[in-house]
């Protein structure tokens, strides 16, 4: 029975000698040291042996065993070595090669535009105020001297979630809820850029989901004449310093006067074009003094303060300035037509 075990041991020895890579190896280690392996099978012959002999035998197995084993760990570690050199190798990067240039986003018209916007006006000393899109009736309208039933809440078709939470139709609300946090302080100087919502079938100038910028000034003799000045130089740093503004009365609920502001027409200069109907003016905003009502409704006494407030749309800030002819455009999503605003 020694001599099995030596001869097993040499056969074992021999062959993993040979053996030329990790699935072979791990096929031997099963046909020789495995439950069913032979070292098992010589073993199972150890019942026949004397008591004397046994201790012997166990030893000598016991050294084939272990024989066995070394090598096999040997082997193994060194086809795990051979194993990760040659990943490595496989998965080398030349570092020399050109990269793939990443393809990078730019901003939306709409985001410039904004910005520019809000550039402009926080050159001129405002601060930039938010609102929740979801809003109150009380502030959307009621507060801005809307009350229910009031025709004029007709103008803003809406989107109510309850009787008293709709999503707002203009950035207006935020007017009172600037002049409550103020707490009765002056002055406040505010745009409030963000979107909203009204109930308008989608076309080539209305969108159910628009954005605004809103304005406001409250503070001891802010006069019209004060909002009429800003609003030039707003307009002449947006489209350039040749353009002029006219004010056109109009009305608003939450304005006393109220006002609409056309600007020379950009493409015609103010000639007369298809563009702005051969009158060379186009509307591009909604102002006026802020309705007593409103103030108190902000906490302030309309005898001390006043104020003057405006609300254009970005969208069509930008459709001028672009002369883009589809407000759809800008919510399509086509990269040919944002791509074109990249570099600019
Ligand atoms: N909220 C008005 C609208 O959405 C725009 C507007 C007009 C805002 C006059 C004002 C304002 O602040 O004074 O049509």
């Amino acid at each position: 029975m020694k001599e099995r075990l030596e001869a097993l041991r040499r056969e074992a020895l021999d062959r993993l000698e040979a053996v030329a890579d990790a699935a072979a190896l791990n096929d031997l280690r099963v046909e020789y040291l495995g439950k069913k392996g032979k070292l098992t099978e010589i073993l199972r012959g150890m019942g026949g042996l004397s008591a004397e002999e046994r201790p012997v035998i166990g030893q000598v197995a016991n050294d084939v065993r272990a024989a066995i084993e070394e090598v096999l760990a040997n082997k193994q570690e060194a086809f795990d070595r051979a194993e990760t050199a040659r990943r490595l190798r496989a998965e080398t990067i030349d570092v020399t090669l050109p990269g793939k240039a990443p393809a990078i986003g730019s901003l939306h018209p709409l985001t410039k535009v904004q910005e520019e916007i809000e550039d402009i006006f926080l050159g001129m000393g405002y601060q930039i105020a938010e609102g929740p899109e979801v809003e109150t009736d009380y502030f959307n309208f009621e507060a801005l001297n809307l009350p229910k039933n009031h025709p004029a809440r007709d103008m803003q078709d809406s989107f109510y979630i309850t009787d008293e939470i709709l999503l707002r139709t203009h950035t207006s609300p935020v007017q009172v809820r600037t002049m409550q946090a103020a707490n009765g302080k002056t002055p406040v100087k505010i745009i409030c850029p963000g979107k909203v919502y009204r109930r308008d079938d989608d076309d080539a100038t209305h969108s159910f989901m628009f954005q605004q910028i809103e304005g406001l000034v409250v503070g001891p003799n802010i006069r019209m004449s004060d909002l009429k000045g800003t609003l030039l130089q707003f307009v002449r740093e947006m489209y350039g310093p040749q353009m002029q503004i006219r004010l056109r009365p109009s009305f608003f609920p939450f304005t006393e006067p109220g006002a609409e502001v056309d600007v020379t027409c950009a493409k015609c200069g103010g000639h007369g074009c298809r563009m702005c109907k051969h009158t060379g003016w186009i509307e591009i905003l909604g102002c006026g003094m802020v309705h007593p009502k409103v103030l108190e409704h902000g906490g302030y006494d309309p005898t001390e303060v006043s104020g003057f407030a405006f609300g254009m749309g970005i969208e069509r800030i930008a459709l001028l300035k672009y002369e883009i002819d589809d407000i759809r455009h800008f919510y399509s999503n086509d990269l040919r037509f944002l791509k074109q605003f990249a570099k600019m």
